[in-house]
């Protein structure tokens, strides 16, 4: 049976080990979502991850609602995120960037304009916007006109990517953002193509990674759900049903890998799971399953020494530890995240987490 460090080939990516970083959002971006050089330390000093998925990136300033985090839809993002990938690629590492559209969950303060979502539905809670939190408005429900603007923009987001030298994409399709709004039936309401039966909830989601994979190669794609637990208002009255559809349209379009963020217990943010799906998926799906959340490492390792998940991606872990995977082969202390600075700005927080021989020459 494969351990964490057992190399793995994801599509056309070849992985030195299993151990993923998680994307994992930290605001540092600045107002015109172009990344730089604290970017491309903060991320080389975690080029021993197996494989790194970045944070989420927005594809246009439209699905971009998140004060401080970068994009990918400009020349001078494109330019930015060069730094970015030459730096991991020279300290060895890999990177792959997620690609998201936050839908209704973008204020109109950022965005510009009423949001776009599935359906004309509002989000609980509030957004984060540059002037403090805010309720969020009712999102507008997507014409067909728009889902065909929205799954260019997915497309030319991924072209940028590859030109900005990642080696792949991630479609966000996790966490309440636009492709779950259309996946999961609390949010999405429509009663044409795009809604009501499952295989029209898929059908956004199918034609995004098919739009992407003709652009880069389908081996360069993967996909990331959370389909047991309820986030930002969305979730699904039948999620084993869902998944195991949405497995065979992942098989047919042959995306090479999924990200499940799939807890066994109540999650950080108090979201009470139902059961797992990957079991369902993986019966209809061929492709290599990563899972995610709230695991320790230890339970984490577990499910890929059975055989149940491929590879493990770590989020709050590798914040706080750049060389987690040499501490978790050593077996050694684990440093703690302070989640006050996981958006604060600046390199507090963000780069100055110490290694281990750093710690002990301290
Ligand atoms: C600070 C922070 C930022 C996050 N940003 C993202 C993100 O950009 N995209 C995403 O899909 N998930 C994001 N997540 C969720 C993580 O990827 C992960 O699913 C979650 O932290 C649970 O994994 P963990 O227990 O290993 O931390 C974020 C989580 C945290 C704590």
């Amino acid at each position: 049976m494969p351990s964490l460090f057992t190399p793995l080939q994801l599509g056309a990516l070849e992985l030195p080990n299993r151990i993923f970083m998680a994307p994992l959002t930290r605001a540092r971006a600045g107002r015109q979502a172009v990344p730089n050089e604290l970017m491309a330390r903060y991320y080389a000093q975690r080029a021993s991850a197996g494989l790194i998925i970045s944070e989420a990136t927005g594809i246009s300033r439209e699905g971009l609602g998140w004060p401080n985090a970068p994009g990918l839809w400009n020349d001078a993002q494109v330019e930015g995120w060069k730094g970015v990938t030459e730096a991991v690629h020279d300290a060895g590492g890999r990177i792959v960037a997620q690609l998201w559209h936050m839908g209704r969950l973008v204020h109109p303060d950022l965005g510009g304009g009423q949001p776009v979502s599935s359906s004309a539905t509002t989000a609980p809670d509030f957004a984060h916007t540059y002037e403090g939190k805010k309720p969020y408005v009712e999102a507008r429900s997507a014409a067909l006109s728009d889902i065909g603007r929205i799954v260019e923009d997915y497309a030319r987001a991924a072209r940028n990517a590859v030109d900005a030298g990642f080696d792949g994409v991630q479609i966000h399709g996790a966490n309440g953002y636009l492709v779950d709004q259309f996946l999961r039936d609390s949010a999405n309401l429509r009663d044409d193509e795009f809604g009501g039966a499952i295989d029209n909830r898929i059908r956004f989601a199918r034609e995004v990674l098919q739009a992407v994979g003709d652009t880069i190669g389908m081996d360069r794609v993967g996909i990331r759900f959370s389909p047991n637990i309820l986030v930002q208002g969305v979730d699904d009255s039948d999620p084993i049903a869902l998944y195991s559809e949405l497995a065979k349209t992942l098989e047919e379009l042959q995306v090479p890998w999924i990200e499940l963020r799939e807890p066994n217990k109540t999650t950080s943010s108090g979201s009470v799971p139902t059961a797992p799906v990957s079991p369902a998926m993986r019966a209809h799906y061929s492709g290599k399953i990563v899972i995610n959340s709230d695991h320790d490492w230890t339970d984490a390792r577990g499910r890929i020494e059975d055989g149940h998940a491929d590879a493990v991606s770590i989020g709050r872990l590798f914040i706080a530890n750049p060389d987690l995977v040499k501490r978790l082969a050593l077996d050694a202390p684990l440093n703690t995240g302070d989640s006050g600075t996981f958006y604060s700005g600046g390199a507090q927080g963000y780069t100055d987490y110490p290694e281990l021989g750093e710690q002990e020459a301290a």
